[in-house]
């Protein structure tokens, strides 16, 4: 099934007779699981209102690039940095003049060299249009950039000539919209992905947990899947749905989040331990609810067993990736939990009142590698920031692969990973 869960797309539409299949394709993106925003040009406007583009995108449509109003909601500049990738469907001879020669004097052509997001362009014009020297000059420059461009189809035309210039079907432009997203990054390898809280009985009712919402386990582990891996999610107790095509095991305490990751670690290239596991547990649950009687109840709690240094010290161990919540000394406390559970990489971020962390919605990281090189993911949404790091596990994880090929495993101080 085509998923789009979770993405923003800009959708772009430019004057063409195609564009009264932009409100279908609007539609079937949002079924897919995207959001979207309208980008409509003058000329579009003289073949679809933007009235029917609001009510299938479920949001007003943006039409002009000067209009003080549009810019103190939503600019171009935030909606350049708000999507997760740009599709200008049908896009006319003259857009794909104006986006390769980088103009800016309308909203859409902004928004194309304003944003750092993919942009997907399905040409759709006369056939001789089409064949035009100046269009195919224009494509081969687009091209060059890394636009991708869909279509064109072959067929009979609105204006009576057969040949290449129909706009893609709105079924097709969902699919190679997903693509965008199909980095390949981990294909045909599994991951493990542990997430969320634990919760540990201290009775029938009553336990002690943590304020991790799970989010960013979720966003990591959709990622993975994103990215061409077969994905396990071991998640403690979140309010979270099961994230599309990962297979989610639910447990309560960290001794069955332990037992869970045991039993499918063996089937893994990579783990990633995103959960925040309660370090203690009460030593013994009551079985019945406690009375209140005492004026003080002193509970005694025992270590629960650290999952991720389970994972790392397993021979072979799958590429182990830790993460570390700290309040303080983030760098420092981050390369000392890298180096006692002998992890191959670690994601730290500050967590505590003011920061980004638990139940929030946006977030940045800062990973270090076995070998002690940084990297800073910058402060981004959870969904942006688990690709990213997912695409530099994948990057890590193939080079750790080539240097153990190349060097050979007697010179490795660390058992055998299981590449
Ligand atoms: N972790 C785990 N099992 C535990 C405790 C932690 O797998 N029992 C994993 C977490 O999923 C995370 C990493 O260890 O990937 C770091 O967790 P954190 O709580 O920040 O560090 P701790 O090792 O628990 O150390 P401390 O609480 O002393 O900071």
């Amino acid at each position: 099934m085509v998923t789009l869960q979770n993405k923003r797309i800009v959708l772009g539409v430019t004057g063409g007779i195609a564009a009264y299949k932009s409100a279908d394709l609007a539609r079937r993106l949002r079924e897919a699981g995207a959001e979207v925003r309208v980008i409509m040009t003058r000329g579009a406007t003289e073949f679809i209102t933007p009235l029917t583009m609001q009510a299938v995108s479920g949001h007003p449509v943006h039409q002009h690039l000067l209009d003080t109003a549009a810019e103190a909601g939503m600019g171009h500049i935030e909606l350049a940095r708000w999507a997760d990738a740009v599709l200008v469907a049908p896009a006319s001879a003259n857009f794909l003049a104006r986006c390769a020669h980088g103009r800016a004097e309308d909203l859409l052509s902004a928004v194309c060299l304003a944003t750092a997001a993919p942009l997907a362009i399905a040409p759709a014009m006369n056939r001789q249009m089409w064949a035009g020297a100046a269009t195919q000059a224009n494509l081969d420059t687009l091209r060059a950039r890394g636009a991708r461009i869909f279509g064109p189809a072959e067929g009979a035309q609105a204006c009576g000539e057969v040949g290449p210039g129909r706009m893609l079907e709105p079924s097709e432009l969902v699919a190679l919209t997903a693509s965008l997203f199909a980095s390949g990054a981990l294909d045909g390898l599994a991951v493990l992905v542990t997430a969320g809280p634990t919760w540990e009985a201290i009775d029938p009712v009553r336990g002690i947990s943590n304020k991790s919402s799970g989010k960013m386990g979720y966003a990591v582990a959709a990622a993975a899947a994103e990215a061409g891996a077969r994905v396990v999610l071991v998640s403690g107790p979140t309010a979270l749905p099961d994230p599309e095509r990962v297979a989610t095991i639910r447990v309560t305490s960290a001794q069955e989040m332990f037992d869970a990751v045991h039993a499918h670690i063996a089937q893994v290239e990579v783990f990633i331990g995103v959960a925040a596991v309660a370090d203690y547990r009460p030593t013994d649950a009551a079985k019945e609810k406690i009375k209140k009687s005492a004026e003080r109840l002193t509970l005694e709690l025992v270590r629960n067993p650290d999952i991720l240094a389970s994972v790392a010290a397993l021979a072979p161990a799958p590429f182990t990736v830790g993460f570390a919540a700290e309040t303080e000394n983030l760098e420092a406390n981050a390369r000392a939990k890298l180096k006692e559970k002998r992890l191959d990489l670690i994601a730290a971020n500050r967590v505590g009142a003011g920061d980004g962390g638990f139940d929030t919605d946006e977030n940045a990281l800062l990973v270090i590698d076995r070998d002690g090189n940084k990297t800073e993911l910058p402060p981004q949404s959870k969904t942006r920031l688990a690709r990213a790091l997912i695409q530099l596990i994948s990057e890590k994880y193939h080079a750790a692969k080539q240097r153990r090929q190349t060097q050979g495993r007697a010179q490795d101080p660390r058992p055998a990973h299981r590449h």
